[in-house]
């Protein structure tokens, strides 16, 4: 995608350097961050510089090459295996990120050029699988749509495109002026802050709405699609996205409006069978008790929005049960949210 005029992917190496933009920067500064070591690029993905399931799977894959690459001889696969332990340890719920540990694994047990080798196929995979996603997705956006979206699956989700994004910018470029409302999808703000700012950059007319704003929109008629994430689709067609989800599909279902999943076949977890198999992630109280942006200075500033002395509830994603899933856009087409279709699905 263009920033600037000029072409980035979220992710990519550099030598044995893992180079990210900088998404805690987002929307205020274009920041390219760099991860020397495994250690590093672990770190990134904890603290969300790198954030959203497929650029976290990238980054994990090349973690993995990066732990491939500093192995010393005489210890080389024990190492590898408590480095594994370690980038599986960063994140627990998308499931890219050990898709793509588990694949760089086993081509490091050959060798440490067959893992750099496998972690840039991932990357390459990704980006070339949501390219597919906006083309299928696309064909359900009809002209002048005004679509809902949550969270942040744009391109900075993923290496490059996105999924619930990449269908509104392949529509956009089959010119069906569409119109994207945008949570601002509370306590970090990823939809207010990288969603808009990507939306911004592709001169896409949006709206940020207050989270608690898309029930009103959709009684007074004026959300015609959904179309969000995800972070783990179970075999029954159950998705875990960010929290807040659920409540979307909740409204969409009570008010006859279209709830499209977007992801790639990467996503799906065939060890779960119902999204009770999901393990959730929670994330530090300080993410719902302060927010951080820009003073009128543009220093990045971080100040507390909630009554001193209270503790939060901060879980970081919700499963929305396949039942209220119209469908899910993948890189191989639009599938039901049910075992038979994900079995096919994934048989081929
Ligand atoms: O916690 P995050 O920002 O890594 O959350 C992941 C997400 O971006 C969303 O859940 C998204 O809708 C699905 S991942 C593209």
């Amino acid at each position: 995608m263009l920033v600037n005029g000029k072409s980035y992917q979220t992710i990519w190496m550099e030598g044995s350097s893992v180079m990210m933009i900088h998404q805690n920067m987002l929307p205020f500064n274009f920041h390219i961050h760099e991860c020397k070591t495994y250690w590093d690029t672990c770190m990134a993905i904890t603290e969300m510089v790198v954030r959203g399931a497929g650029a976290i799977g990238a980054a994990a894959g090349y973690a993995m090459a990066q732990a491939c690459m500093e192995a010393p001889e005489e210890n080389y696969i024990g190492f590898l295996k408590e480095a594994r332990q370690d980038i599986e340890s960063t994140r627990p719920t998308a499931r890219n990120l050990f898709y793509a540990v588990e694949r760089v694994f086993e081509a490091g047990k050959i060798s440490r050029e067959k893992a750099m080798e496998e972690a840039v196929e991932v990357a390459r995979k990704d980006a070339e699988d949501t390219r597919s996603i906006g083309l299928y997705g696309s064909q359900l956006i009809r002209s002048k749509s005004r679509i809902l979206t949550h969270c942040n699956a744009g391109w900075l989700a993923f290496v490059d495109y996105g999924t619930a994004l990449s269908p509104i910018y392949t529509a956009r470029d089959q010119k069906k002026n569409v119109f994207v409302y945008v949570d601002e999808t509370r306590p970090r703000g990823q939809g207010a802050r990288l969603t808009a700012w990507e939306l911004n950059n592709e001169n896409i007319p949006h709206l940020i709405i207050p989270d608690n704003a898309a029930a009103g929109l959709m009684a007074e008629g004026k959300i015609d699609l959904v179309i969000v994430g995800a972070d783990r689709i179970a075999r029954n067609g159950d998705v875990a996205n960010k929290i807040g989800t659920l409540d979307r599909a909740i409204l969409a279902s009570h008010y006859g409006i279209p709830f499209y999943v977007a992801a790639p076949t990467s996503t799906f977890d065939k060890d779960c069978k119902s999204g009770k198999d999901i393990v959730i992630e929670h994330r530090n109280q300080d993410e719902v008790l302060y927010q951080d942006g820009i003073d009128t200075n543009g220093n990045m500033v971080r100040i507390r929005v909630a009554s001193p002395g209270s503790d939060a509830y901060n879980p970081a994603f919700d499963v929305t049960p396949a039942k209220l899933i119209s469908g899910i856009i993948t890189e191989k087409g639009v599938v039901k949210a049910h075992y038979q279709s994900i079995a096919a699905l994934l048989k081929n």
